[in-house]
């Protein structure tokens, strides 16, 4: 069977080493892929915003199921596209996909189905958020509606802060689409990744992840992509997860069920764990970029299965066994990133790595050799029961690998 992977990051390379791990007979392939990813299968020039370019690779390489890492694609419409043309495709259609292309859409859904969240305000006006922004005290939120990969949120100390932040969304448009914004309070508590795979009438959910946002130790510094990640985190235990199922996932569903909202693929939310429980900060319609590098390697048995079955509308056919032993990510990035970072350092001692895997994100392969693409390169990724173990082999792996400018952090895992 031929397995087609939309997508460059970690995240797409963790999916496809997870399909061969089960079986060598899937044959994976991935537009664009990385320098990685051509350890395990081949990877193809494209512009996964242009459909039908994707198409023509499909029929050209006879591929048998398509799985969509990034959200872009999905917003777009591309399993609508796909399943339109016949064609076995994973991940949420561009309705369901709504979920997070506008935060607003999220908002007034959990409000709807009261679902716990921040208490917000949304407003399509300057003048409104202006007005809204004035009466309120720091710290609170403001989020552009839109996709803006991770930079439309912005905490907000003051006034003048608000307003800035309102004029470079309204007036000076920084970002691409339709004005509009929540305005929300401020939750305070841990953040948490919960991930469930689900057809609409049925779900499973995937092993709970604590994922590293700030670019420096201790929680310091701009946001980025993810900077690290580990499951399952100290924080978590059965009681929670039940309160999770019971007042976020479970509501979630039937409110998708409600709205006529055909929702297959995997539905991942965003929490803060609060001293009043679990809130949900956003939906993302997709596997997290670094939590499926430490979800898929605590996952046994056959993803295609899954996946199939998502596709198929059959999930409550299936079960997943996880791993006991917890799972640790650290992304090694390029000097200068989330900001701007330069390209093509050599990475060296990539072979020397032992009792790891590494999960290659902005890299290509270049005469033999790997260099750096991107601003996420690589996620070193273990899986140990011990986690004093697992940081001292995941750590041991991040300091031998080598490029110029290369940074990470040093405090994953170390919660307590
Ligand atoms: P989002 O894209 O909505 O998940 O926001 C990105 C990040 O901003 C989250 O992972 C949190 O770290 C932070 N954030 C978003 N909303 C809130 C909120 N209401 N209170 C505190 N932090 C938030
Ligand atoms: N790691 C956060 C995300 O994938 O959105």
């Amino acid at each position: 069977m031929k397995i087609l992977v939309i997508g460059s990051g970690g995240r797409e390379h963790a999916i496809a080493w997870k399909i061969k791990e089960f079986s060598r007979r899937y044959e994976v392939f991935a537009i664009p892929g990385n320098g990685g990813f051509t350890s395990i299968g081949e990877c193809i020039k494209g512009d996964i915003s242009n459909f039908g370019e994707i198409l023509n690779i499909v029929n050209t390489k006879k591929i048998n199921i398509i799985i969509v890492g990034p959200e872009n694609p999905l917003a777009d419409g591309i399993v609508d596209f796909f399943e339109t043309n016949g064609y076995k495709i994973f991940g949420p259609n561009k309705k369901a996909a709504f979920f997070e292309a506008s935060k607003c859409f999220a908002k007034e859904f959990m409000k709807k189905y009261k679902i716990p969240t921040a208490d917000f305000e949304i407003t399509n006006s300057f003048e409104e958020g202006i007005k809204i922004v004035e009466k309120r005290k720091g710290p609170y939120v403001i989020k552009y509606d839109g996709l803006a990969a991770g930079k439309g949120v912005r905490v907000i100390e003051n006034f003048e802060e608000g307003k800035n932040y309102l004029e470079e969304i309204f007036i000076k448009k920084i970002f691409k689409g339709e004005p509009k914004v929540v305005i929300e309070d401020c939750l305070i508590g841990k953040e948490l990744s919960y991930l469930i795979f689900t057809d609409t009438n049925s779900y499973i959910s995937m092993v709970p992840v604590k994922d590293y946002k700030r670019v420096d130790d201790g929680d310091k510094g701009s946001n980025t992509g993810g900077m690290g990640c580990y499951s399952p985190p100290s924080y978590f235990n059965k009681e929670l997860e039940e309160e999770i199922k019971r007042k976020i996932v479970e509501p979630t569903l039937e409110g998708l069920q409600k709205e006529n909202i055909d929702y297959r693929g995997v539905l991942y939310f965003g929490l803060m764990i609060t001293e009043k429980g679990p809130y949900v900060l956003e939906y993302n319609v997709r596997f997290g970029d670094p939590e499926t590098q430490v979800i898929l390697p605590r996952m046994e048995g056959d993803l295609i299965e899954v996946i199939e079955s998502i596709i198929e509308g059959n999930l409550n056919k299936v079960k997943i066994k996880w791993k006991e032993e917890k799972s640790l990510c650290v992304v090694i990035a390029s000097k200068g990133y989330p900001g701007d970072y330069e390209k093509g350092k050599e990475i060296k001692n990539i072979d020397k790595v032992k009792d790891v895997i590494l999960f290659h994100a902005g890299t290509k392969k270049e005469n033999g050799k790997i260099l750096t693409d991107g601003g996420r390169v690589i996620g070193v990724v273990g899986i140990d029961k011990d986690i004093k173990k697992l940081r001292g082999k995941v750590y041991k792996a991040v300091e031998t690998i080598e490029f110029e400018g290369k940074h990470y952090r040093k405090d994953i895992g170390l919660e307590k």
